[in-house]
């Protein structure tokens, strides 16, 4: 009991010192029940609207199967998403989930996890160099395949002028987009079909960034382009800002992924083109699965691995969706991701 109230105390003091938020599920144990599972889940940002809905899903999911989850988001500072994990390891979680911000700095809070005997799941995005016990992820070369695809199939009968912004060169995932639009558009540009005019990653996945480099590529390359290949939505969005400026918006093809609010309603008005939908949901469901089985210590099989730079880490990968102004009906709508009204503005 004297435990106990130690460690209520210590989330209080911890909860005031970083934003740390405990959501303890209905009907929280009393005493005598069988003690719940607590979930650290330490996130890179709460800013991109994408990981609110991860962040909301993970806890109900958690708190249904009769977890409790402590979430805590860094801002996208490494320095306080390592402060962070540490923070939730000392109030005693039996499984950390990691959505990291750099998939190397964050090596070091696994390394701490370890020494403390908890087990680790990365979510979204691979840790580098450490021996992580399990990622969870969408399939995101398939992700980038999907996308170079749809531009490839859209600008036939045209030598086409393309621009990309690639993502964050400290998250692994960026890589991998790249990966998968690279295998559609390498033989594309050999054809003579396709021609990459200028491309840059976005440092910190920024819309600003996003907007310097198309502007500098404008600069570069002329007017003269048929698509942005954006790797993420939060990336269309400063494009579309850009192209909207320079009277280009609804005449060049753009790429997003994530399918937000904001870029479905932008598929919907023309001024982008596609999206790739990720079903969260099922994403933040299984993550949570897994977290409460890792904290009860049960057997968990995951059948594919993906290498990590140190080991082989134990993987699974979940499939995603194209989105365009034909499918938002059957995917993000009639999987209540976004509503109708919402999207259409109605
Ligand atoms: C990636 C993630 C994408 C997108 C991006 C920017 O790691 O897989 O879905 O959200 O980060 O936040």
């Amino acid at each position: 009991m004297k435990s106990r109230i130690a460690l209520v105390v210590v989330s209080l003091v911890l909860s005031l010192l970083i934003g740390l938020t405990l959501r303890r599920g209905a009907g929280g144990d009393a005493s005598g029940a069988p003690k719940r599972p607590l979930i650290g889940l330490s996130m890179d940002t709460l800013e991109v609207e994408r990981w609110q809905h991860d962040r909301d899903l993970f806890e109900a999911r958690a708190n249904q199967l009769g977890a409790d989850v402590m979430v805590v988001s860094a801002n996208g500072s490494d320095t306080r998403q390592v402060r962070d994990c540490e923070a939730l390891i000392a109030n005693k979680v039996s499984a950390l989930v990691i959505i990291p911000h750099d998939g190397a700095a964050m090596a070091k809070a696994v390394n701490l996890a370890h020494e403390a005997h908890v087990p680790v799941l990365a979510y979204d995005r691979l840790i580098l160099n450490c021996d992580l016990d399990l990622y969870l992820t969408f399939d995101n070369v398939r992700v980038g395949e999907l996308q170079a695809q749809y531009l490839v199939d859209h600008l036939k009968g045209r030598k086409a002028r393309i621009v990309r912004l690639l993502g964050s060169k400290t998250d692994n995932n960026a890589f991998l987009f790249k990966q998968g639009q690279d295998n559609i558009l390498n033989p594309a540009i050999a054809r003579g079909d396709i021609e990459i005019v200028h491309e840059d990653w976005c440092d910190g996945w920024r819309p600003e960034n996003a907007k310097k480099i198309l502007n500098a590529a404008i600069t570069k390359a002329g007017r003269d382009i048929d698509a942005v290949l954006c790797s993420a939505d939060i990336l269309s969005a400063g494009a579309v800002q850009v192209l909207l400026e320079e009277g280009l918006a609804g005449k060049v093809l753009v790429t997003g992924q994530d399918a937000d609010l904001a870029s479905c309603q932008r598929i919907v008005e023309g001024t982008q083109s596609m999206t790739i939908y990720k079903p969260i949901k099922n994403l933040a469901t299984v993550a949570a699965d897994l977290a409460v089985k890792m904290a009860r210590r049960e057997v968990i099989v995951a059948r594919q691995e993906l290498p990590n730079g140190k080991i082989n880490v134990p993987s699974i990968f979940l499939p995603v969706h194209v989105v365009d102004k034909d499918s938002l009906e059957s995917t993000v709508i009639a999987d209540g991701f976004h509503t109708r009204e919402s999207i259409y503005k109605k």
